[in-house]
Protein backbone atom coordinates (compact mmCIF):
# COMPACT_ATOMS: atom_id res chain seq x y z
CA UNK A 1 0.00 0.00 0.00
CA UNK A 2 1.52 3.50 -0.60
CA UNK A 3 2.14 5.48 1.98
CA UNK A 4 -0.11 8.79 2.19
CA UNK A 5 2.09 11.35 1.99
CA UNK A 6 3.31 10.51 -1.25
CA UNK A 7 -0.30 11.97 -2.26
CA UNK A 8 0.49 15.30 -0.27
CA UNK A 9 1.28 18.52 -2.15
CA UNK A 10 5.19 19.81 -1.30
CA UNK A 11 4.77 21.94 1.44
CA UNK A 12 4.26 25.53 1.18
CA UNK A 13 8.38 26.66 2.58
CA UNK A 14 9.12 29.90 0.65
CA UNK A 15 11.80 30.49 -1.33
CA UNK A 16 14.49 32.39 0.37
CA UNK A 17 14.75 35.88 1.73
CA UNK A 18 15.19 37.54 4.68
CA UNK A 19 12.15 40.04 4.20
CA UNK A 20 9.57 36.25 4.42
CA UNK A 21 11.43 35.44 7.33
CA UNK A 22 10.52 38.71 8.67
CA UNK A 23 6.91 38.93 7.86
CA UNK A 24 6.69 34.93 9.07
CA UNK A 25 8.47 34.45 11.85
CA UNK A 26 11.14 32.18 12.31
CA UNK A 27 9.63 30.01 14.39
CA UNK A 28 6.58 30.03 12.80
CA UNK A 29 8.09 29.12 9.53
CA UNK A 30 9.50 26.21 10.64
CA UNK A 31 5.94 25.19 12.31
CA UNK A 32 4.31 25.74 9.07
CA UNK A 33 7.02 23.71 7.15
CA UNK A 34 7.67 21.19 9.32
CA UNK A 35 4.01 20.07 10.77
CA UNK A 36 3.38 17.02 8.57
CA UNK A 37 -0.76 16.73 7.94
CA UNK A 38 -1.52 13.43 9.12
CA UNK A 39 -4.25 11.55 7.95
CA UNK A 40 -4.66 8.20 9.74
CA UNK A 41 -7.83 6.37 9.89
CA UNK A 42 -7.59 6.16 13.96
CA UNK A 43 -6.60 9.74 14.60
CA UNK A 44 -9.33 10.88 11.96
CA UNK A 45 -11.48 13.99 13.07
CA UNK A 46 -15.21 14.55 12.53
CA UNK A 47 -15.76 16.24 9.52
CA UNK A 48 -18.06 18.93 9.73
CA UNK A 49 -19.39 18.38 6.56
CA UNK A 50 -19.81 14.78 5.51
CA UNK A 51 -23.55 14.89 7.52
CA UNK A 52 -25.10 12.96 4.64
CA UNK A 53 -22.49 10.77 3.70
CA UNK A 54 -22.52 7.34 4.68
CA UNK A 55 -18.34 6.37 3.88
CA UNK A 56 -15.54 8.89 4.43
CA UNK A 57 -13.39 9.60 1.37
CA UNK A 58 -10.69 7.28 0.17
CA UNK A 59 -7.76 8.37 1.76
CA UNK A 60 -6.01 9.09 -1.53
CA UNK A 61 -8.75 11.38 -2.55
CA UNK A 62 -8.72 13.32 0.54
CA UNK A 63 -5.02 13.89 0.22
CA UNK A 64 -5.50 15.20 -3.58
CA UNK A 65 -8.31 17.22 -3.13
CA UNK A 66 -6.85 18.59 0.02
CA UNK A 67 -5.89 23.03 0.12
CA UNK A 68 -4.48 22.31 3.32
CA UNK A 69 -0.98 22.11 2.60
CA UNK A 70 -0.38 24.87 0.57
CA UNK A 71 -3.68 27.46 2.08
CA UNK A 72 -2.54 27.07 5.38
CA UNK A 73 -0.50 29.58 4.83
CA UNK A 74 -3.45 31.90 4.76
CA UNK A 75 -4.16 31.05 8.47
CA UNK A 76 -3.81 34.27 10.00
CA UNK A 77 -6.18 35.90 7.53
CA UNK A 78 -8.94 33.11 7.62
CA UNK A 79 -8.86 34.07 11.36
CA UNK A 80 -8.92 37.95 11.02
CA UNK A 81 -12.39 37.40 8.37
CA UNK A 82 -13.77 34.93 10.82
CA UNK A 83 -13.38 37.67 14.08
CA UNK A 84 -14.83 40.47 11.68
CA UNK A 85 -18.09 37.90 10.95
CA UNK A 86 -18.10 36.88 14.14
CA UNK A 87 -18.65 40.49 15.32
CA UNK A 88 -21.26 41.25 12.73
CA UNK A 89 -23.08 38.23 13.64
CA UNK A 90 -23.38 39.64 17.09
CA UNK A 91 -24.05 43.05 16.00
CA UNK A 92 -27.44 41.74 14.34
CA UNK A 93 -28.09 40.01 17.00
CA UNK A 94 -28.00 36.70 14.88
CA UNK A 95 -25.53 35.16 17.93
CA UNK A 96 -24.78 37.06 21.43
CA UNK A 97 -22.18 38.69 22.47
CA UNK A 98 -21.02 36.63 24.73
CA UNK A 99 -20.82 33.78 22.12
CA UNK A 100 -19.11 36.44 19.60
CA UNK A 101 -16.65 36.67 22.60
CA UNK A 102 -16.09 32.98 22.65
CA UNK A 103 -15.69 32.73 18.98
CA UNK A 104 -12.97 35.29 18.77
CA UNK A 105 -11.09 33.87 22.20
CA UNK A 106 -10.89 31.23 20.55
CA UNK A 107 -9.39 32.14 17.26
CA UNK A 108 -6.71 34.04 18.94
CA UNK A 109 -6.10 31.07 20.87
CA UNK A 110 -5.71 28.88 17.16
CA UNK A 111 -3.50 31.19 15.91
CA UNK A 112 -1.18 30.85 18.71
CA UNK A 113 -1.09 27.33 18.42
CA UNK A 114 -0.59 27.72 14.68
CA UNK A 115 2.21 30.01 15.49
CA UNK A 116 4.22 28.01 18.03
CA UNK A 117 3.08 24.53 16.30
CA UNK A 118 0.76 22.95 17.97
CA UNK A 119 -1.97 23.04 16.23
CA UNK A 120 -3.14 19.60 14.38
CA UNK A 121 -3.21 19.97 10.88
CA UNK A 122 -5.42 16.83 9.52
CA UNK A 123 -5.82 16.01 5.63
CA UNK A 124 -9.35 15.28 6.87
CA UNK A 125 -10.64 18.65 7.30
CA UNK A 126 -9.76 19.89 3.78
CA UNK A 127 -8.75 23.00 4.09
CA UNK A 128 -7.45 26.05 6.62
CA UNK A 129 -11.32 26.96 6.66
CA UNK A 130 -12.37 23.68 8.15
CA UNK A 131 -9.52 22.86 9.82
CA UNK A 132 -10.12 26.22 11.89
CA UNK A 133 -13.67 25.48 12.24
CA UNK A 134 -13.18 22.06 13.60
CA UNK A 135 -10.77 23.47 16.27
CA UNK A 136 -12.69 26.49 17.07
CA UNK A 137 -15.79 23.70 17.93
CA UNK A 138 -13.65 21.65 20.13
CA UNK A 139 -12.47 25.05 22.36
CA UNK A 140 -15.77 27.12 22.15
CA UNK A 141 -18.46 24.03 21.63
CA UNK A 142 -22.04 25.52 20.45
CA UNK A 143 -20.83 28.83 20.03
CA UNK A 144 -18.00 27.71 17.92
CA UNK A 145 -20.35 25.90 15.45
CA UNK A 146 -22.38 29.36 14.99
CA UNK A 147 -19.55 30.96 13.13
CA UNK A 148 -20.17 29.59 9.65
CA UNK A 149 -23.48 31.26 10.02
CA UNK A 150 -24.72 33.06 7.01
CA UNK A 151 -21.14 32.34 5.51
CA UNK A 152 -19.91 29.58 2.66
CA UNK A 153 -16.40 28.17 2.43
CA UNK A 154 -16.60 30.09 -1.22
CA UNK A 155 -17.08 33.45 0.02
CA UNK A 156 -14.57 32.75 3.00
CA UNK A 157 -11.92 31.98 0.57
CA UNK A 158 -12.49 34.65 -1.55
CA UNK A 159 -12.10 37.20 1.45
CA UNK A 160 -8.87 34.97 3.08
CA UNK A 161 -7.33 35.31 -0.53
CA UNK A 162 -8.11 39.21 -1.25
CA UNK A 163 -7.02 39.96 2.41
CA UNK A 164 -3.37 38.07 1.84
CA UNK A 165 -2.61 39.48 -1.13
CA UNK A 166 -3.51 42.95 0.11
CA UNK A 167 -0.94 42.50 2.50
CA UNK A 168 1.47 41.17 0.19
CA UNK A 169 0.98 43.75 -2.39
CA UNK A 170 2.13 46.54 0.23
CA UNK A 171 5.23 44.21 0.40
CA UNK A 172 5.86 44.03 -2.89
CA UNK A 173 5.61 47.92 -3.08
CA UNK A 174 8.08 48.53 -0.31
CA UNK A 175 10.65 46.11 -2.35
CA UNK A 176 9.97 47.68 -5.55
CA UNK A 177 10.50 51.55 -3.81
CA UNK A 178 13.79 50.10 -2.24
CA UNK A 179 15.12 48.65 -5.61
CA UNK A 180 14.09 52.24 -7.34
CA UNK A 181 15.91 54.40 -4.84
CA UNK A 182 19.20 51.67 -4.77
CA UNK A 183 19.51 52.69 -9.33
CA UNK A 184 18.29 56.16 -8.33
CA UNK A 185 21.53 56.23 -5.96
CA UNK A 186 23.41 54.68 -8.58
CA UNK A 187 22.57 56.49 -11.62
CA UNK A 188 23.37 59.95 -9.82
CA UNK A 189 26.77 58.89 -9.86
CA UNK A 190 26.91 58.27 -13.53
CA UNK A 191 25.25 61.42 -14.96
CA UNK A 192 28.52 61.86 -16.98
CA UNK A 193 29.53 58.35 -17.79
CA UNK A 194 29.39 58.07 -21.76
CA UNK A 195 28.38 55.08 -22.83
CA UNK A 196 27.72 53.19 -25.98
CA UNK A 197 23.26 53.05 -26.46
CA UNK A 198 22.44 50.22 -28.68
CA UNK A 199 19.72 48.80 -30.67
CA UNK A 200 19.76 45.67 -32.30
CA UNK A 201 22.60 45.35 -30.15
CA UNK A 202 24.75 47.10 -32.44
CA UNK A 203 26.28 50.96 -31.05
CA UNK A 204 23.75 53.12 -31.98
CA UNK A 205 24.19 56.54 -29.80
CA UNK A 206 26.36 57.63 -26.88
CA UNK A 207 24.29 57.72 -23.55
CA UNK A 208 24.96 58.07 -20.30
CA UNK A 209 25.43 55.06 -17.39
CA UNK A 210 22.61 57.18 -15.39
CA UNK A 211 20.11 57.51 -18.34
CA UNK A 212 20.25 53.92 -19.19
CA UNK A 213 19.94 53.30 -15.58
CA UNK A 214 16.69 55.15 -15.50
CA UNK A 215 15.30 53.31 -17.90
CA UNK A 216 15.07 50.72 -15.50
CA UNK A 217 13.24 52.94 -13.03
CA UNK A 218 10.55 53.55 -15.30
CA UNK A 219 9.92 50.57 -15.49
CA UNK A 220 9.63 49.32 -11.95
CA UNK A 221 7.57 52.51 -11.49
CA UNK A 222 5.36 51.11 -13.63
CA UNK A 223 5.67 48.09 -12.01
CA UNK A 224 4.33 49.68 -8.96
CA UNK A 225 1.50 51.66 -11.04
CA UNK A 226 0.08 47.99 -11.61
CA UNK A 227 0.67 46.59 -8.42
CA UNK A 228 -1.62 49.44 -6.94
CA UNK A 229 -4.05 48.60 -9.53
CA UNK A 230 -4.12 45.00 -8.79
CA UNK A 231 -3.75 46.15 -5.48
CA UNK A 232 -8.06 48.45 -5.91
CA UNK A 233 -9.33 45.42 -7.59
CA UNK A 234 -8.21 43.27 -4.92
CA UNK A 235 -9.84 45.53 -1.84
CA UNK A 236 -13.33 44.76 -2.56
CA UNK A 237 -15.44 42.35 -0.25
CA UNK A 238 -17.08 39.40 -1.14
CA UNK A 239 -18.28 38.48 1.96
CA UNK A 240 -22.02 38.00 2.23
CA UNK A 241 -22.47 36.22 -0.57
CA UNK A 242 -22.79 32.80 0.57
CA UNK A 243 -22.05 30.02 -1.70
CA UNK A 244 -23.46 32.76 -4.84
CA UNK A 245 -26.77 33.22 -3.91
CA UNK A 246 -26.42 35.84 -0.52
CA UNK A 247 -28.68 34.78 2.36
CA UNK A 248 -31.60 35.36 4.14
CA UNK A 249 -30.30 36.20 7.27
CA UNK A 250 -30.03 39.99 8.24
CA UNK A 251 -26.31 40.44 8.02
CA UNK A 252 -24.32 43.56 7.74
CA UNK A 253 -21.51 43.51 5.12
CA UNK A 254 -20.78 46.96 5.33
CA UNK A 255 -19.80 46.57 9.28
CA UNK A 256 -17.06 43.70 7.74
CA UNK A 257 -16.02 45.55 5.38
CA UNK A 258 -15.16 48.84 7.13
CA UNK A 259 -13.59 46.62 10.21
CA UNK A 260 -11.50 44.66 7.65
CA UNK A 261 -10.51 48.26 6.00
CA UNK A 262 -12.13 47.34 2.13
CA UNK A 263 -13.27 50.67 0.75
CA UNK A 264 -15.73 48.42 -1.64
CA UNK A 265 -18.17 45.51 -1.19
CA UNK A 266 -18.24 43.08 -4.10
CA UNK A 267 -21.93 44.11 -5.75
CA UNK A 268 -23.29 40.65 -7.12
CA UNK A 269 -22.76 37.77 -5.35
CA UNK A 270 -22.61 35.36 -8.46
CA UNK A 271 -19.51 37.49 -9.12
CA UNK A 272 -18.29 37.83 -5.84
CA UNK A 273 -17.30 33.76 -5.53
CA UNK A 274 -16.04 33.38 -9.01
CA UNK A 275 -14.15 36.51 -9.38
CA UNK A 276 -10.22 35.81 -9.88
CA UNK A 277 -9.03 38.88 -11.51
CA UNK A 278 -7.78 40.46 -9.19
CA UNK A 279 -5.24 37.15 -8.72
CA UNK A 280 -4.54 37.83 -12.51
CA UNK A 281 -4.01 41.34 -12.38
CA UNK A 282 -1.40 40.96 -10.01
CA UNK A 283 0.06 37.89 -11.81
CA UNK A 284 0.80 40.01 -14.44
CA UNK A 285 2.12 42.83 -12.72
CA UNK A 286 4.08 40.28 -11.11
CA UNK A 287 5.20 38.55 -14.98
CA UNK A 288 5.74 41.86 -16.03
CA UNK A 289 7.90 42.86 -13.28
CA UNK A 290 9.86 39.62 -13.66
CA UNK A 291 10.26 40.14 -17.24
CA UNK A 292 11.74 43.58 -16.39
CA UNK A 293 14.20 42.44 -13.69
CA UNK A 294 15.10 39.65 -16.45
CA UNK A 295 16.17 42.48 -19.36
CA UNK A 296 17.82 44.20 -16.51
CA UNK A 297 19.87 40.50 -15.28
CA UNK A 298 20.51 40.49 -19.30
CA UNK A 299 22.11 43.98 -19.90
CA UNK A 300 24.39 42.77 -16.74
CA UNK A 301 25.73 39.42 -17.96
CA UNK A 302 26.50 41.14 -21.40
CA UNK A 303 28.14 44.12 -19.53
CA UNK A 304 30.00 41.41 -17.74
CA UNK A 305 31.59 39.38 -20.57
CA UNK A 306 35.44 40.31 -21.48
CA UNK A 307 33.82 41.31 -24.92
CA UNK A 308 31.96 44.10 -23.38
CA UNK A 309 34.36 44.19 -19.97
CA UNK A 310 31.51 46.94 -18.71
CA UNK A 311 30.94 45.77 -15.31
CA UNK A 312 32.75 43.89 -12.72
CA UNK A 313 30.27 41.12 -10.46
CA UNK A 314 30.43 41.16 -6.75
CA UNK A 315 31.97 38.00 -5.92
CA UNK A 316 29.09 38.14 -3.09
CA UNK A 317 26.82 37.65 -6.09
CA UNK A 318 28.88 35.44 -8.22
CA UNK A 319 29.81 32.03 -8.34
CA UNK A 320 32.42 29.18 -9.54
CA UNK A 321 32.52 26.86 -11.90
CA UNK A 322 33.26 23.52 -11.00
CA UNK A 323 35.86 22.85 -13.42
CA UNK A 324 36.91 26.29 -14.45
CA UNK A 325 38.65 27.41 -12.24
CA UNK A 326 39.57 31.29 -13.43
CA UNK A 327 35.45 31.32 -13.83
CA UNK A 328 32.94 34.16 -12.50
CA UNK A 329 29.40 33.21 -13.61
CA UNK A 330 26.34 35.56 -13.06
CA UNK A 331 23.97 32.36 -11.33
CA UNK A 332 22.35 34.61 -9.94
CA UNK A 333 21.30 37.12 -13.03
CA UNK A 334 21.03 34.13 -15.29
CA UNK A 335 18.43 32.46 -12.24
CA UNK A 336 16.20 35.97 -12.78
CA UNK A 337 15.74 35.54 -16.42
CA UNK A 338 14.79 32.01 -16.00
CA UNK A 339 12.53 32.57 -13.01
CA UNK A 340 10.20 35.52 -15.01
CA UNK A 341 9.66 32.66 -17.21
CA UNK A 342 8.21 30.50 -14.56
CA UNK A 343 6.34 33.48 -13.76
CA UNK A 344 4.40 33.95 -16.68
CA UNK A 345 3.82 30.67 -16.27
CA UNK A 346 1.63 31.19 -13.41
CA UNK A 347 -0.10 33.49 -14.73
CA UNK A 348 -0.62 31.29 -17.77
CA UNK A 349 -1.52 28.59 -15.39
CA UNK A 350 -4.41 30.89 -13.46
CA UNK A 351 -6.05 32.39 -16.68
CA UNK A 352 -6.31 28.79 -18.45
CA UNK A 353 -7.63 27.86 -15.14
CA UNK A 354 -10.70 30.29 -15.29
CA UNK A 355 -11.01 30.47 -19.24
CA UNK A 356 -13.71 27.57 -19.51
CA UNK A 357 -15.10 27.88 -15.62
CA UNK A 358 -19.01 27.83 -15.92
CA UNK A 359 -20.31 30.63 -13.07
CA UNK A 360 -20.41 30.26 -10.34
CA UNK A 361 -17.56 28.64 -8.13
CA UNK A 362 -15.81 25.59 -8.49
CA UNK A 363 -13.14 23.64 -7.23
CA UNK A 364 -11.27 24.46 -10.12
CA UNK A 365 -10.47 28.13 -8.19
CA UNK A 366 -8.65 26.33 -5.57
CA UNK A 367 -5.74 26.33 -8.03
CA UNK A 368 -5.24 29.63 -8.00
CA UNK A 369 -4.00 30.11 -4.43
CA UNK A 370 -0.51 27.99 -5.39
CA UNK A 371 0.26 30.60 -8.36
CA UNK A 372 -0.45 33.16 -6.36
CA UNK A 373 1.91 32.08 -3.77
CA UNK A 374 4.51 30.71 -6.20
CA UNK A 375 4.89 34.26 -8.01
CA UNK A 376 5.28 35.97 -4.48
CA UNK A 377 8.00 33.58 -3.40
CA UNK A 378 9.84 33.92 -6.99
CA UNK A 379 9.41 37.88 -7.14
CA UNK A 380 10.00 38.64 -3.82
CA UNK A 381 13.98 37.25 -3.66
CA UNK A 382 14.47 38.86 -6.36
CA UNK A 383 13.57 42.27 -5.89
CA UNK A 384 15.23 42.01 -2.35
CA UNK A 385 18.23 40.76 -4.31
CA UNK A 386 18.49 43.41 -6.79
CA UNK A 387 18.29 45.95 -5.08
CA UNK A 388 21.47 44.95 -3.08
CA UNK A 389 23.31 44.08 -6.23
CA UNK A 390 22.91 47.73 -7.81
CA UNK A 391 25.34 49.56 -5.52
CA UNK A 392 27.96 46.65 -5.14
CA UNK A 393 28.43 46.19 -9.43
CA UNK A 394 31.87 47.86 -10.61
CA UNK A 395 32.06 49.66 -13.76
CA UNK A 396 35.18 50.34 -15.76
CA UNK A 397 34.01 54.04 -16.50
CA UNK A 398 36.69 54.37 -19.14
CA UNK A 399 36.12 51.43 -21.13
CA UNK A 400 32.54 52.30 -21.37
CA UNK A 401 33.37 56.12 -22.23
CA UNK A 402 35.98 54.85 -24.96
CA UNK A 403 33.51 52.41 -26.86
CA UNK A 404 30.70 55.08 -27.13
CA UNK A 405 33.46 57.17 -29.34
CA UNK A 406 33.44 54.65 -31.82
CA UNK A 407 31.81 55.75 -34.78
CA UNK A 408 28.33 56.41 -32.67
CA UNK A 409 28.27 59.83 -33.80
CA UNK A 410 27.00 59.67 -37.22
CA UNK A 411 23.22 60.79 -36.45
CA UNK A 412 25.28 64.02 -34.40
CA UNK A 413 26.86 64.99 -37.98
CA UNK A 414 23.72 64.57 -39.81
CA UNK A 415 21.60 66.62 -37.35
CA UNK A 416 24.38 69.75 -37.58
CA UNK A 417 24.12 69.50 -41.82
CA UNK A 418 20.57 69.74 -41.02
CA UNK A 419 21.04 72.66 -38.59
CA UNK A 420 22.86 74.32 -42.34
CA UNK A 421 19.83 73.70 -44.47
CA UNK A 422 20.06 70.39 -45.77
CA UNK A 423 17.59 68.15 -45.86
CA UNK A 424 17.99 65.22 -43.47
CA UNK A 425 17.76 62.43 -46.10
CA UNK A 426 20.46 63.95 -48.03
CA UNK A 427 22.73 64.74 -44.62
CA UNK A 428 21.83 60.81 -44.24
CA UNK A 429 23.82 59.62 -47.16
CA UNK A 430 26.60 62.28 -46.89
CA UNK A 431 27.71 61.33 -43.65
CA UNK A 432 26.82 57.28 -44.72
CA UNK A 433 29.77 57.78 -47.06
CA UNK A 434 32.16 59.61 -44.50
CA UNK A 435 31.32 56.75 -42.19
CA UNK A 436 31.91 54.24 -45.12
CA UNK A 437 35.01 56.13 -45.75
CA UNK A 438 36.58 56.19 -41.98
CA UNK A 439 35.95 52.25 -41.83
CA UNK A 440 38.26 51.52 -45.21
CA UNK A 441 40.47 53.46 -43.73
CA UNK A 442 40.38 51.72 -40.86
CA UNK A 443 39.56 55.38 -38.64
CA UNK A 444 37.03 56.19 -35.97
CA UNK A 445 34.55 58.96 -37.10
CA UNK A 446 36.12 60.89 -34.10
CA UNK A 447 39.64 60.11 -35.95
CA UNK A 448 38.57 61.83 -39.11
CA UNK A 449 40.39 64.98 -39.79
CA UNK A 450 38.78 68.38 -40.55
CA UNK A 451 40.25 68.58 -44.44
CA UNK A 452 38.73 64.13 -44.20
CA UNK A 453 35.25 66.09 -43.36
CA UNK A 454 35.49 68.50 -46.50
CA UNK A 455 35.08 66.13 -48.79
CA UNK A 456 31.97 65.13 -48.00
CA UNK A 457 30.29 68.01 -45.63
CA UNK A 458 32.04 71.01 -47.57
CA UNK A 459 31.67 74.07 -45.36
CA UNK A 460 30.13 72.12 -42.66
CA UNK A 461 33.29 70.35 -41.85
CA UNK A 462 34.87 72.71 -38.92
CA UNK A 463 31.50 72.68 -37.32
CA UNK A 464 31.31 68.83 -37.42
CA UNK A 465 34.62 68.48 -36.18
CA UNK A 466 34.21 70.43 -33.13
CA UNK A 467 31.26 68.39 -32.31
CA UNK A 468 32.49 64.57 -32.68
CA UNK A 469 33.11 63.58 -29.21
CA UNK A 470 30.75 61.56 -27.39
CA UNK A 471 30.88 64.13 -24.47
CA UNK A 472 29.54 66.97 -26.12
CA UNK A 473 27.40 64.54 -28.09
CA UNK A 474 25.50 64.05 -25.09
CA UNK A 475 25.65 67.00 -23.68
CA UNK A 476 23.78 68.70 -26.53
CA UNK A 477 20.51 65.82 -26.42
CA UNK A 478 18.91 67.97 -23.93
CA UNK A 479 15.56 67.17 -25.07
CA UNK A 480 13.04 66.38 -22.66
CA UNK A 481 13.74 62.73 -21.91
CA UNK A 482 17.11 62.39 -23.47
CA UNK A 483 20.31 61.76 -21.77
CA UNK A 484 22.50 65.17 -21.60
CA UNK A 485 23.13 65.72 -18.08
CA UNK A 486 21.43 68.41 -17.18
CA UNK A 487 18.20 66.77 -18.66
CA UNK A 488 19.19 63.57 -16.32
CA UNK A 489 19.72 65.71 -13.45
CA UNK A 490 16.55 67.22 -13.74
CA UNK A 491 14.26 63.51 -13.94
CA UNK A 492 16.53 62.47 -11.30
CA UNK A 493 15.75 65.34 -8.80
CA UNK A 494 11.89 64.61 -9.83
CA UNK A 495 12.05 61.05 -8.88
CA UNK A 496 13.88 61.70 -5.77
CA UNK A 497 10.60 63.91 -4.79
CA UNK A 498 8.45 61.32 -5.59
N1 LIG B 1 -10.40 24.96 -0.45
C1 LIG B 1 -11.31 25.70 -1.25
C2 LIG B 1 -10.52 26.64 -2.16
O1 LIG B 1 -9.38 26.79 -1.94
C3 LIG B 1 -12.22 26.50 -0.41
C4 LIG B 1 -13.59 26.65 -0.98
C5 LIG B 1 -14.17 25.35 -1.12
N2 LIG B 1 -15.55 25.40 -1.45
C6 LIG B 1 -16.18 24.30 -1.83
N3 LIG B 1 -17.40 24.42 -2.03
N4 LIG B 1 -15.53 23.20 -2.05
O2 LIG B 1 -11.03 27.22 -3.09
Amino acid sequence: MRHIFEFVPKSVKPSTGSFIQSRLSGKLLASVVSNRIKSTAASRPRNLIRGRFKAPRLTEVEAFTASLPFDRRLFRHDIRGSAAHARMLAKVGLISKSEARRIVRGLMQIEREIETGRFRFELADEDIHLAIERRLTEIAGAAGAKLHTARSRNDQVALDLRLYLADEIGTLADLLDRLRRSLIAVAEQHVETVMPGYTHLQRAQPVSLAHHILAYVEMFGRDRQRFAQALERTRVMPLGAGALAGTTLPIDRRAVARELGFPRLAENSIDAVSDRDFAADFLFAAALCAVHLSRMSEDIILWATAEFGFVQLPDEFSTGSSMMPQKKNPDLLELFRAKSGRLLGDLTALLATLKGLPMAYNSDLQEDKERVFDALDTLKPMLDLAAKLWPRLTFDVERMRAAAGDSALATDAAEELVRAGVPFRKAHEMVGALVSEALAAGKRLEDLTEADLRRYCGAHAHAIRRLLSAQTSLRRRRVIGGPAPAEVRRRLAQLKRQ
